[in-house]
């Protein structure tokens, strides 16, 4: 009788976030193992429909550009109309859903979506490939300020 081939690993294995802990329009950066490292993930709701797995869309935090993590402010990721993500390094704009690069230094690249599986209120990553991302090797991200505010 031939070995036994060791079961393939899932990328299911753990949920990344609860469904109810994604509100519409912003972005939850999650960190999740992924073969022996740890990756961070960007998770997005889309629209107000619920429970349906195409609203919730998932990214690698890894910009094309030079490969290191979108939010150079801490939880800053969309432009300040909420239609774009957006790359606080050089200033990158990625359109939604599918994260190509429409303005900044990596016009044409694209952020790889990946998909997002809905099971029993939890949210996995679908089938993809890591191997096809280019992480970032090292995160680079400051304190997210709040702009003051002038007197009248
Ligand atoms: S690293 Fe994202 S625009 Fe440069």
């Amino acid at each position: 009788m031939p070995a036994r081939k060791p079961k393939a690993p899932t990328n299911r294995a753990q949920a990344l976030c609860r469904l109810d802990d994604l509100t519409p329009g912003t972005v939850l950066r999650v960190e999740a193992p992924l073969g022996g490292e740890t990756r961070e993930f960007l998770v997005l709701r889309r629209g107000e429909a619920d429970g349906l797995g195409d609203d919730v869309v998932i990214f690698p935090n890894a910009c094309p550009h030079i490969f290191i993590n979108l939010d150079l402010y801490d939880g800053w990721f969309m432009t300040q109309d909420g239609q774009r993500l957006l790359c606080g390094q050089h200033w990158a704009e990625f359109r939604l859903p599918d994260g190509l690069c429409v303005a900044g230094p990596c016009v044409g690249r694209s952020l790889e979506p990946i998909p997002a599986v809905i099971e029993d209120g939890a949210v996995y990553l679908g089938d993809f490939e890591p191997q096809r991302i280019t992480w970032p090797t090292r995160i680079i991200r400051f304190p997210l300020i709040p702009p003051k505010r002038s007197n009248p």
